[in-house]
Order: C-alpha cells, then structure tokens, then sequence
C-alpha cells in the first residue's frame, strides 16, 4: 500500500505538491471512483488509477540494460555533462542510478535501476562478481602480462602500493604493424580507472574500453553506443541468483 500522492510522484506525474493539486482537482480516479486525498492508500498491486483517464501503472523497480556511449558520465546529475540516466528516456522512476561506473570515455554494459538491494549485491566484494572488459592496447600484450595479471598487479603509487586480485587476461591479438593489441580482461574488483591502471603498470596504454558482462548480464549485441533497453525476466532472475 502507498500513498496517492507518493505513487505518482514515483511514476514522475509530478512533483509532490504537483500532484496533490491534480488529487484535490479531482483528476485521478482509482478504480473508476475520483480520489481528492493525497493520503489515501493505494493497493497498487490490485487498484487502477488514472490521471485525467490515462493509466498511471506502478512500478516499484525498474531495470535497464544500457550500452553506455563515451562522453557521458556514471551518474545521476551532473552540472557540466549528460548522465546515464538521462539516457533513459522511458524511465518512470526518478530514483535511478548506475551500478558501478564507468569512465566518460568507457562504453558498453551499465545496469540501471533504482534496485538498491541488488546493485549492493552486485557490487560487494564479497560477492565476486565477473566483469568483462574488451579493450584495444596501445603496445604489445605479451604472455608475462597474462601471468602478471593472474598474481595481480600493483597500481598503487610508490607511497601506497595497491595489489589488485587477480585478473584473467586474454589476448585476442597483437598487432607487430600497429604495434596495438586487442584484449579481454576479466576482472572481479571496480577499483578507480582498474583496467587503464592495470594496463599502465605493465606499461601500455589502454585507448579504447567497452565492458561486454557482468556476471550474468551479457551486453544485448543489438544496442548500439547510446542504446537501452529492460531487462528481461530472465536476466533479473539470473542477477538475482548470482
Ligand atoms: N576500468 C577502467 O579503467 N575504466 C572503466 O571505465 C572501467 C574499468
């Protein structure tokens, strides 16, 4: 159960004061009945409620699978930049957020919910979960960086050394010509810039980056840069499983 007033201002019909004018308007209905108080008890589960004869269903959670183009920053407001959020322009909820973040120039995977329980999950350490990164390297990636990357590097400073656990490096290919190398990279950490940082320490230069997974979720190959869509339930079943 719900307040009114709350659960349009949920679905983003308003502000609060917004919608509790359209409720003394005697705009909404639930059930076919005009509601004129804010604090009236909605059984969202079970009752319809329409603004002006249209229907404001409610969702508590919503989940997004974003291919997240470079230029935008892993937030939900920022003064200078476009966000990931602002991406999604189906969304009802205003509560959404990024799990985890990806840098301005990072592309690929972002989930986007306002799902809190879940993204705590997916993040935690304990819970050691797979992210897949495909990058282009500036230099050549050899067979002792794939070891290098399995005891862990550091990628602290001199002051404060910073091993990360270990990586599973794989090299796709190692261009002599171009002398650029074309890698994956699973990790299950999200330290700051851990994939560049990573690569540095074997000092190469990591000049393009796309995560492809995260545990579970597999980037849909059908979203373009800037592209989204909802999770399917069996995505979600699958996340909440992990
Ligand atoms: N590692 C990075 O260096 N950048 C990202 O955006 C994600 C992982």
């Amino acid at each position: 159960m719900i307040r009114l007033d709350k659960y349009l201002a949920d679905m983003g019909e308003g502000t609060r004061q917004e919608v509790k004018k359209y409720i003394r308007q005697g705009r909404i209905l639930i059930d076919g009945m005009p509601v004129k108080k804010p604090e009236y008890k909605v059984d969202e589960a079970r009752q319809r409620v329409t603004l002006d004869g249209r229907d404001i269903g409610y969702s508590r959670f919503e989940y997004y699978m974003l291919n997240k183009p470079a230029g935008v920053v892993s937030a939900t407001e920022d003064a200078a930049d476009r966000t990931v959020v602002e991406l999604i322009a189906g969304r009802k909820r205003k509560d959404l957020f990024p799990v985890g973040r990806l840098d301005k120039d990072t592309e690929g995977l972002l989930l986007i919910t306002n799902d809190g329980a879940l993204a705590h999950r997916l993040l935690s350490p304990k819970s050691h979960v797979d992210k897949c990164y495909y990058a282009r390297v500036q230099g050549l990636v050899t067979e002792e960086d794939v070891k290098k990357f399995l005891a862990g590097v550091d990628i602290g400073t001199a002051k404060q050394p910073e091993r990360t656990a270990p990586g599973r490096l794989q090299i796709l290919d190692a261009d002599e010509s171009s002398g650029v190398s074309r890698i994956r990279l699973v990790i299950q950490e999200g330290k700051y810039h851990q994939v560049k940082r990573m690569f540095a320490a074997v000092g190469k230069k990591v000049c393009y980056l796309r995560r492809e997974s995260m545990g579970s979720l597999v980037l849909d190959a059908g979203l373009k840069p800037g592209e989204y869509r909802k999770l399917t339930d069996e995505e979600l079943r699958e996340l909440r499983d992990l």
